[in-house]
């Protein structure tokens, strides 16, 4: 099998997460990492043995060998990234959210009207054995016609005021923030889930910290916990952009839920659940356990689904690598995600005649809607039409 040379752009948690994901699916041959920060690009191509690295994004765009990029950077060069990348011909896969508005991810759009690069944006938690499991459940009518959608994601990373990323401010990070960073992962694994897009939204969005304190250096993302004092010489700065609120939604089919957002959780890491009430039954499923899944009746006891691959659906199966009670987790989703990427990319499929079993700018587009429309609502404390 012949390699395929890629490109990282980004050295920060996504960088690093997409390049060991990467060396764990085999048959890609990271040739250069690009980042600005040049102690973490060293560290990066040292522990990977990364030939090339270069302090200009560009480089890997014009690097005539590297057949694909990935974009791991913060949200406000998603656009740029992505557009040279398609434009040069190269297969491109995103980090979420795939540009920072609507307008923007139209461009990308038109441009793949012409363009059979393939394309993808990093909607990871599709990839969860459970959650393969559950879409083919679903799909097989096993829960029976939906009630009621219900879940949330919360955090804690930015619970003090002291507590200071980028992804704070608008100009690098867009103007959502928990609801474009955690609540787009949220609404896309529900639309996979159940095949229906959200139709309507009616959002009430706060902001708890009107102001933050932000310290003179950069933080790395999630690390800003492990601080063990606060930094006296920072500045404070007034915050424009949601740190928690819950959004009513509508999908094409009629059914209605609700999801809660939050970064200033105390105690919730990464808790992102999701739980579906049927007819016939109910489930709930949480990442931060994502080895089980809940199954809830009326008239008999409760069930718990423990990943098996002897237990899931045949279709999931491929998704889970080892046997029941060896858990697998967070890095795992990112890697079956790129298994399924570089597959089509080694068939030389066209996305445009084939479509991918993998989330494309498409998906993408689709999410920054819902996020605009969501801003939209809680501005206007309206229902909005997606
Ligand atoms: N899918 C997921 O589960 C998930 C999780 C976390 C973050 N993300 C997404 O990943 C992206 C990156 O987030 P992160 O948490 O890794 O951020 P980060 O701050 O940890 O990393 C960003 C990296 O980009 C580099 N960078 C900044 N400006 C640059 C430039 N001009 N040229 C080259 N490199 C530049 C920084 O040096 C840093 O290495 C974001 O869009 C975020 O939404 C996705």
């Amino acid at each position: 099998m012949k390699n395929i040379k890629t490109g990282i752009i980004g050295s920060g948690f996504m960088g690093a997460a997409h390049t060991e994901a990467l060396r764990r699916i085999g048959g890609v041959e990271i040739t250069a990492v690009a980042s600005d920060d040049e102690i973490a690009r060293n560290l990066i191509a040292d522990k990977y043995g990364i030939s090339q690295r270069y302090s200009d994004w560009q480089e890997i765009i014009n690097d005539p060998e590297i057949e694909v990029v990935h974009n791991c950077t913060p949200n406000y060069l998603h656009y740029e990234i992505n557009k040279a990348a398609i434009e040069s011909g190269k297969h491109i896969i995103s980090e979420k959210p795939l540009t920072i508005s609507v307008a923007q991810s139209e461009v990308l759009i038109k441009l793949l009207e012409t363009s059979g690069v393939v394309n993808a944006v990093n909607f990871n938690y599709r990839f969860y054995p459970l959650i393969q499991h559950l879409k083919k459940t679903v799909d097989e009518n096993e829960l029976g016609s939906i009630y009621y959608i219900h879940g949330h994601y919360l955090q804690d990373w930015l619970y003090y005021d002291t507590d200071y990323n980028w992804r704070l401010e608008p100009e690098l990070s867009g103007e959502s923030r928990a609801v474009a960073d955690i609540g787009s992962h949220w609404c896309d694994l529900i639309q996979f889930v159940t095949g229906k897009k959200i139709t309507e939204v009616f959002a009430n969005l706060i902001t708890v910290h009107k102001t933050r304190k932000k310290p003179p250096g950069s933080i790395e993302t999630f690390k800003g916990k492990e601080a063990e004092t606060v930094d006296n010489n920072a500045s404070e700065i007034e915050v424009k952009t949601e740190d928690a609120g819950s959004v009513m939604f509508r999908l094409e089919n009629g059914t209605y839920g609700v999801f809660t957002v939050s970064q200033v959780s105390a105690g919730r890491k990464n808790n992102f659940m999701v739980n579906i009430d049927g007819s016939k039954k109910s489930i709930s499923w949480n990442q931060e356990n994502p080895n089980e899944m809940w199954i809830g009746y009326r008239e008999k006891a409760n069930e718990v689904l423990l990943k098996d691959p002897s237990l899931l659906k045949e279709s999931a199966r491929e998704y889970a690598h080892y046997p029941g009670g060896h858990p697998e987790g967070y890095p795992d989703g990112p890697k079956n995600m790129f298994h399924k990427i570089y597959g089509f990319i080694r068939s030389g499929l066209d996305p445009r005649k084939v479509k991918p079993e993998f989330p494309t700018f498409k998906d993408g587009h689709i999410e920054n809607k819902i996020v605009e429309s969501i801003l939209k609502s809680s501005k206007d404390k309206t229902w909005i039409k997606v």
